[in-house]
């Protein structure tokens, strides 16, 4: 409930390290319950989601043993419960990995789905079709209940309707433990997938093919344990990349996986901005205008829809007139209404939006709606003269590792101001 205080129009200059995928980590967490031993994780990010679930995990009985701020390891050798407790999992989206984890391992699973969504309605009909082409009975209401017909699931061939990251990554749970082999065919290919399936081949899974449309996975008896480093986070560091092609200045962006970044990099470019690639760095300098571009969203190797408003926010500085078109969600333009306080230019019309280039934006107070439009807001009060205030900044702490600190090192002039509780109160029901 903290807000952000940030005085724009300063270019950004220096280093910033980027950390451990969230997306990455919100998987691979849960995912150690599959595990009959000691996992240790490294490059774990230390942003809220992460925390909530060491405490979902505690929760059922593992241990949690934090090893320092990017290390940790844990032991799902003592699990006592199949069901976390409301209160915990409907906080968390990617809860529904808690779904595969448990039922993959014991047969059983009952997790609360997680409340209203903030960019469209966000079904999970395909990783229930999965688990059911498994041999699992499921029922869904406030909660989903998964159940092993014969206590544990079988091997399937599963075709995925639309390309989805959450439910190839839950199926690929569940069938990690089951009995033969299964097929995901038009799986998501996004580098977390392969993250997850390397983290559970090092396990002592067998799954071939994560990164491509087939996934197959050959149930073994056991996964056993070890030691894993999280991939660096594509998103945080294309976040920082739009943030120097907005305001200006030259940033080395650290601890990257160039390949992971060429659908964002290839854009910046587009645009004028200079990208030079290192081993697993980034040199990324804007020092001519902006020019007009196109954005489509789409699945990995496609633009992603996790930096479509970081995007949005540094064509509205552009010179001309851009489209951007959410290719992945129903209503991922919330945050325009906020942008256009500060003076952007912008229509949207459902899944596209007309962003008229402008000279420069002015700072005013607004609001965060969720993680990557919060973030894209910080990009515009950075890159927008005066004061900006923005509230609801809890949103960005979900998937952000220290924003504030990592900008600030680089001459932003941002700081978190911590709220009177009258105030408090005010934001949180707005
Ligand atoms: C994940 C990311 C999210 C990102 C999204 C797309 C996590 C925790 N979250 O979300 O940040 O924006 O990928 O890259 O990793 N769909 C169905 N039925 C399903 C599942 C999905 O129709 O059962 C549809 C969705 O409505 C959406 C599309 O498929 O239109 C993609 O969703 P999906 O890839 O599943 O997103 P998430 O895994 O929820």
């Amino acid at each position: 409930m903290n807000q952000y205080v940030i005085r724009g129009g300063h270019p950004l200059f220096g280093e910033i390290t980027v950390s451990g995928a969230k997306n990455a980590a919100v998987a691979i967490i849960p995912a150690a319950l599959l595990v009959d031993g000691v996992v240790r994780i490294e490059n774990v990010p230390e942003i809220s989601d992460v925390t909530l679930f060491f405490s979902i995990l505690e929760e059922l009985g593992a241990k949690v043993r934090i090893l320092n701020r990017h290390a940790v390891e844990l032991d799902c050798r003592s699990i006592h419960s199949t069901r976390p407790s409301y209160e915990l999992a409907r906080r968390i989206r990617a809860s529904y990995y808690l779904v595969g984890a448990l039922l993959g391992r014991f047969g059983q699973a009952t997790v609360a789905m997680p409340g209203g969504c903030n960019f469209g309605v966000r079904p999970i009909d395909l990783h229930v079709k999965g688990f059911r082409a498994m041999g699992a009975e499921v029922t869904e209401g406030g909660f989903i209940e998964a159940v092993a017909r014969d206590g544990r699931l079988k091997g399937a061939s599963i075709y995925m309707d639309q390309v989805s990251v959450g439910a190839t990554m839950n199926v690929m749970m569940a069938a990690v433990l089951a009995d033969g082999v299964t097929t995901i065919d038009n799986a998501a290919k996004e580098p977390h997938i392969v993250d997850l399936a390397n983290f559970l081949n090092s396990m002592g899974a067998d799954i071939k093919g994560a990164g491509t449309d087939t996934i197959k996975i050959r149930g073994v008896e056991k996964l056993t344990g070890g030691t894993y480093c999280i991939i660096p986070d594509q998103i945080e560091a294309g976040t920082y990349m739009a943030a120097v092609a907005a305001t200006g200045g030259q940033l080395l962006i650290k601890n990257v996986i160039p390949k992971h970044m060429e659908c964002i990099s290839s854009k910046l470019q587009e645009m004028g901005v200079v990208v030079e690639e290192q081993d697993d760095a980034l040199l990324v300098r804007r020092s001519a205008p902006l020019q007009r571009t196109n954005v489509k969203t789409m699945p990995y190797p496609g633009f992603p829809t996790d930096m479509q408003p970081q995007i949005t926010v540094v064509l509205a500085l552009a010179e001309g007139t851009s489209i951007v078109t959410e290719g992945v969600w129903d209503n991922r333009f919330k945050y325009v209404g906020e942008l256009k306080r500060l003076g952007a230019q912008i229509q949207v019309d459902g899944r596209v939006a007309v962003v008229e280039g402008v000279s420069r934006l002015e700072g005013a107070p607004i609001q965060a709606c969720d993680l990557r439009a919060g973030a894209a807001l910080v990009i515009a009060g950075l890159a927008a003269q005066g004061t900006t205030t923005l509230g609801s900044v809890q949103y960005i702490e979900r998937g952000y590792e220290d924003m504030v600190g990592k900008l600030r090192a680089v001459g932003a002039d941002i700081e978190l101001v911590d709220l009177p509780e009258p105030e408090k109160k005010e934001q949180s029901i707005g």
